[in-house]
Formats: structure tokens, C-alpha cells, sequence
């Protein structure tokens, strides 16, 4: 029986990473995420030592692979790589909206889009969970910015909280995570780990979630301020956390009521934690290879004048760029994974993809304390006069793209933009190969080169797949998750910068392409963006009624002679709304395969729920009579299909417009 002492410890973790259990003695151990299992070996003054594990690509990778099966699958594979290690919980995963591309975290999240980053999120922890694990989702919530993150309040108004903000996790909680971790920043200028207006009124009422409330770590101030808000249990382990508790007690600011609220979601916890099945903990499907499936489906292709998919006519191949050789496979922080095996070099996977042609590799810069800087440029430029075709590597490191700090800039390295365009003045089939988790500039040198490939952070698996993509084995299928402007310039968020008090969300619920769109900005390239080998053509749309559920029907074909992948893509367009809304929101999408040739028609629900916009007066989401477009995308700034459709419900459930 648990004694009264031992409750007020249990409200606590036992150390970093473990959640004491009903008896004292039994310990469950939560570990990051979520680009793999994280296992802390040792701590010693703030640095830790992980065990090598699976890495799987970054979420923002994942984003772009519009695969939702996908990302379940590698839910199961980090779940079952959770069980080896006895692991209950793995902290992720995180469905934070990128606002900025600036934000040092955007390649731990899935998109700037509350749909798409909820049904991704909402996959993972169906995988995750099915092996008997838990996955925490995170991190609730409006936390866009690692600058002051401690600090500085996200001040977002009600309506583009819940469009935007908390979409994500509305939609992912549909899983049922085992746990939910509250962020580090204030909204609207209360701590979220004190925030009863997020955790109680929309997390626990509005969202029905019954699971456990952890905080995030470090990011309670205050036990008994934290507890009274809903948190159940605060990480990691503070001596100061039993007084607090007891202080808030002996006042009467918390009750034993609420006290005894958070043991039972922690021993609903430890009860679902207790089931895992320790035998048999054999993976029932190859790890290494899905990491490798993931990559051919996120690698997103930019730009194409025809030189890719490489041919083996193609006489000379040169590689240039210490990335091809060491590819960057996630951004820094907490969740970054050290992998089982060293990134393979794109070289020899190339090789052993039977690229028949002549193929060298050449340095060009060499990364020192976490910067490029030249290496033998002279011979790479020789080397790409004699050439056919050049690839080369470029991109962000994990000092640019990590937890606690945001980029300055979205530009690459000049070193390596130099070394693009010189390169391009000695080549003109330059293939530009980006590893990073967020959008980049490619104004300088784009017009120079003859192809673009967005690489992500993909992994330890990464270079394994691009070969693949590049030699046409696999026909390119991710979508851009996050828009690219042309320049930061462009972006609302711009002009702002921490001020370590405030950061207002004013561009409200025009996030990402719900900005560009409506204001006529024309981006680099639109969210959903991404170009493949194949040639698809979308044949027709049709809609049908059925009791309030809209069933849209689209035709695609496959005009080539060869497989590959298309993402359907469906936007709904607000005609008549008495409110400002974008342009267009994306409302459903669906990755198919094409086999040479084949027709296939995808079909597409649509509920009355997906009309409604979140009322800033009524506080309640509203469906308003009136006309809608449904349009099927492209991406989102070109239309293939718009067919009008009319809302007309019952007369005394709306109001009356003149
Ligand atoms: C991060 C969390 C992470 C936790 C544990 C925090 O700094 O914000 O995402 O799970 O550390 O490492």
C-alpha cells in the first residue's frame, strides 16, 4: 500500500529518467526520442553517454514522406527497440507547428501544417504503443522557438491556438499516447508547466485526455504550483520538489484530492507499463532496412533539368563535398540518436548500386570545430571540368540546427555556396545535395545548377536511399512538409526577434502556406511541393453526399513506363465565410503507388467537422452555411481540381449575416 510519504515522492521521477512504481522498488524508465531510442549509459556534469541504437530519420524527414503507414511502422521498430532495452516510454513524439524557419528544433517536428503534423504524430504512437510502449506526445504547447525558451511567452489568441497550436495535438491524442509532456515556454504568460488553462480546460476537458501529464524537463519552477495545474509527475528528480509539495499542502493550495488525481494516472501508467511482455524480443521486422525504405520515401527532389535519374552512360561521375562521404543525420540535442553504424558513404553505396560508371570522390572542405572550410577546391573544380556529372554535398550542421538555440539565417555556409557556384561555372550538370532539417536559401546558385535533392536528416540509412533516388531505382516521392520561402524576408516571422519576454503571434492562423497563399507571396518551393521521374496526370474529381460525408473521388494516371509514388493532395476553400480564413487548408492527402502506367482512382472523406472554423466569439468551432471549394492540389499554391460544394444547415444553428 502506497503510504502518503511515499506518494509525495512518487509525483517526482526517481533520478532523470525513471518513474517510481506502486511498490517503491519497481522503477520505469522513460528515454528520448524520438528519432530512435536514446539510452542514457551514464551522466556526469551534464554530459551524457547513449548506447548506439537504430536512427531513424528526423521527424521533419518523416514529414515529408506524407506516409503515414510509414511512419507507424517506424513507431513499431522504435517501440520493439524500446522493449530490448526494458524501456517503458520514449519521450516523442513532437508535433509542435514549425512557424519559423528559424527555429533550432524544426527538424524534430513533423510541418507547419496542424493536419498533417497530427496525423503523423497520431501514426507514430499507434506504432509505438502497439508494441506495449508508451509514447509521450510533445511538446503542449506553442513552444516555435528555442530562444529563452524558459521565458519568453508565445501570446497567441484563442482561435489560432486551437486552429493551429493545438490542432496537432488534438488530432495525435486520437492515439491515446500514454503521455503527454508539457513545453518549456509561457503562453500567454504562464508557464505551460503551471498552465491550467492548457492542461486542465483543453488537454483533460476539451480533449478527454485521461493518460499521464509529465513536465518537461527542468521546466517546473514549482511542485505544488506545478501539481495544482495538472502535472503528475515533474522531471527529473529536485530535492526541492518534496518541500514544495508538502508546503502547498500545509496552506491548502493543494489538496490531498488532487494529489491522489495524479498517483492514479500514474499507476494507470505502471499498470500498462507492468503488461509489456518481456519474452520473445526478437524484432519482428528488419530495422536497418526500414530505415533505409524511409529515406527512398522522403527524399524530396527540388529541381530536375533532366540530368537525374543518373545514367549509366553518363561517363564520369564526381563527388565532391565531405557530406557525401559523412552526411549529417539529425540536428543536435535531446534527441539525437548515436547510431548502430556510421552513416555509409554515398560512394561506395553507389557502387554497390551497380553504378556502372566511372566515379571519384573529392573532399572539397573538411568540417572543423562544426564549421566547413576549404579543403582542395582547386582539385575538385579540375576534376569537374573533366566530368559528366556533378554531385555535390552542402548543408546545416548539428551547431546550426539543435535544441536550445534557433538559426540566425536560413543561408547556407558561404563556404559551401561558393563551392556551388564555382563548381556550376566549370560543370553545368551540377547535382546540389542538401542535408538539413528546415527550409534553406537557394537563391544563389539555384539557376546555376542543373538539379536540386533535398536529402533532410535522414538518418543512418540516408546516403543508402539517396543512392537510389539518384540512380533512378526509386522514383522520388516526398513532399515538402514546410514551405521554402524565396528569401527569410518573406516569412511573417522575420521581423521578430526574442526579446526574452514576449514573442506575438500575430500573423494568427496564417502559419506557413496559410500565409503565402493569402497574401500572394510566391515561395521558392510551396508546402506539399516535390517532383519525381514519373509523370502523373490527374484524369478527373468527382464528389458524392452520403449523410453529411462527403466522398470525393480523384482519377490519377501514370503517364510513364516506370513505378513510382503520388501524393493526393486535398485543400478545402472557405467562399463565403464571414471571418478571415487562408486561402486553403489541407484536409486529407493519401500516398498511392503507381505501377507503369496504371489509372488509379483514390477516394477521399470529408466530414462536415472539416468546414468549421474555431469562432473567436462563440469560443466553439462553427460550421457556416455557404459555399466551399474542394480542391485537389498539386501543392499549395497550384490548383489541378476545384469543384464548389454548398453547406446549408438546419436555419437556427446559424446566424444571421445582411
Ligand atoms: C527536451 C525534451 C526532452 C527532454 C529529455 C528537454 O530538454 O525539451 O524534448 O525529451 O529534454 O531529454
Amino acid at each position: 500500500m502506497d503510504s502518503f510519504e511515499n506518494k509525495l515522492k512518487r509525483l517526482t521521477s526517481f533520478g532523470s529518467w525513471e518513474i517510481i512504481g506502486k511498490d517503491d522498488k519497481t522503477h520505469f524508465t522513460a528515454c528520448d526520442g524520438p528519432h530512435g531510442l536514446r539510452y542514457v549509459l551514464h551522466e556526469e556534469n551534464g554530459y551524457q553517454t547513449d548506447e548506439p541504437s537504430y536512427a531513424y530519420p528526423t521527424l521533419s524527414f518523416l514529414g515529408n514522406t506524407w506516409d503515414i503507414h510509414l511512419v507507424k511502422q517506424i513507431g513499431k521498430a522504435i517501440g520493439e527497440d524500446c522493449r530490448k532495452h526494458h524501456v517503458s516510454m520514449i519521450l516523442g513524439p513532437g508535433v509542435n507547428i514549425k512557424r519559423t524557419p528559424l527555429c533550432g528544433r524544426n527538424f524534430e517536428y513533423f510541418s507547419e501544417d496542424p493536419y498533417l503534423a497530427g496525423m503523423m504524430g497520431k501514426a507514430y504512437i499507434e506504432g509505438v504503443q502497439e508494441k506495449g510502449i508508451g509514447a509521450c506526445l510533445k511538446h503542449f504547447a506553442a513552444n516555435n522557438r528555442e530562444y529563452d525558451r524558459f521565458f519568453q511567452s508565445s501570446e497567441v489568441d484563442e482561435r489560432t491556438l486551437k486552429e493551429i497550436y493545438l490542432k496537432p495535438f488534438e488530432i495525435a491524442l486520437q492515439a491515446s499516447p500514454w503521455a503527454v509532456m508539457c513545453a518549456y515556454n509561457p503562453v500567454n504568460g504562464i508557464l505551460s508547466s503551471e498552465n491550467e488553462y492548457l492542461l486542465k480546460h483543453v488537454l483533460r476537458k476539451e480533449f478527454s485526455y485521461d493518460g499521464l501529464i509529465i513536465s518537461d524537463w527542468g521546466s517546473v519552477r514549482d511542485r505544488a504550483k506545478s501539481l495544482k495545474a495538472g502535472i503528475d509527475i515533474a522531471f527529473p528528480y529536485n530535492d526541492q520538489f518534496l518541500e514544495q509539495l508538502k508546503k502547498g499542502l500545509s496552506c491548502a493550495y493543494i489538496t490531498n484530492q488532487e494529489i491522489e488525481n495524479s498517483i492514479a494516472h500514474i499507476d494507470d501508467f505502471v499498470d500498462k507499463a507492468s503488461q509489456v511482455n518481456q519474452e520473445n524480443l526478437e524484432n519482428s521486422f528488419d530495422h536497418l532496412k526500414l530505415c533505409e525504405q524511409a529515406v527512398e520515401e522522403g527524399i524530396v527532389l527540388l529541381k530536375n533539368n533532366g540530368v537525374l535519374p543518373i545514367q549509366n552512360t553518363q561517363q564520369k561521375v564526381l563527388l565532391v563535398g565531405e557530406f557525401l562521404n559523412d552526411p549529417p543525420i539529425s540536428g543536435g540535442g535531446s534527441s539525437k540518436v548515436t547510431p548502430l553504424e556510421k552513416p555509409k558513404d554515398l560512394l561506395s553505396c553507389l557502387k554497390k548500386d551497380h553504378l556502372k560508371n566511372e566515379i571519384e570522390y573529392v573532399q572539397a572542405y573538411m568540417m572543423r570545430y562544426g564549421l566547413p572550410t576549404p579543403f582542395g577546391y582547386k582539385i575538385a573544380l579540375e576534376k569537374a571540368s573533366s566530368s559528366d556529372v556533378v554531385i555535390v554535398g552542402v548543408g546545416n550542421m548539428m551547431l546550426e540546427e539543435k535544441e536550445e538555440t534557433d538559426r540566425e539565417t536560413i543561408q547556407l555556409k558561404p563556404v559551401f555556396v561558393d563551392l556551388i557556384k564555382k563548381l556550376s561555372l566549370y560543370n553545368s550538370n551540377v547535382v546540389v545535395v542538401l542535408y538539413c532539417g528546415s527550409a534553406v536559401d537557394v537563391s544563389d546558385f539555384v539557376d546555376d545548377v542543373a538539379s536540386i535533392v533535398l536529402a533532410g536528416y535522414g538518418g543512418q540509412e540516408v546516403n543508402v536511399g539517396l543512392s537510389k533516388v539518384l540512380l533512378g531505382l526509386t522514383s522520388p516521392s516526398g513532399r515538402l512538409a514546410e514551405s521554402w520561402p524565396m528569401k527569410l524576408e518573406d516569412t511573417f516571422t522575420n521581423k521578430q526577434v526574442g526579446n526574452s519576454f514576449v514573442e506575438h503571434y500575430d500573423d494568427h492562423i496564417f502559419v506557413g502556406y496559410r500565409y503565402y497563399t493569402s497574401n500572394f507571396i510566391k515561395t521558392r518551393y510551396p508546402f506539399g511541393y516535390g517532383l519525381s521521374y514519373i509523370k502523373t496526370q490527374y484524369n478527373r474529381l468527382s464528389i458524392q453526399e452520403e449523410n453529411g460525408i462527403y466522398h470525393i473521388f480523384v482519377e490519377v494516371e501514370n503517364k510513364s513506363s516506370m513505378k513510382g509514388k503520388e501524393v493526393v493532395q486535398l485543400y478545402v476553400k472557405d467562399v463565403t465565410s464571414s471571418v478571415s480564413r487562408p486561402i486553403r487548408e489541407l484536409k486529407r492527402f493519401a500516398k498511392i503507388t503507381l505501377e507503369p502506367f496504371e489509372t488509379k482512382t483514390v477516394e477521399l472523406l470529408i466530414e462536415k467537422k472539416d468546414f468549421t472554423f474555431y469562432h473567436p466569439s462563440l469560443h466553439r468551432w462553427y460550421l457556416e452555411d455557404g459555399d466551399f471549394e474542394i480542391q485537389i492540389c498539386k501543392d499549395a499554391e497550384t490548383v489541378i481540381f476545384s469543384q464548389k460544394i454548398t453547406i446549408c444547415e438546419d436555419y437556427y444553428s446559424q446566424y444571421s449575416r445582411f
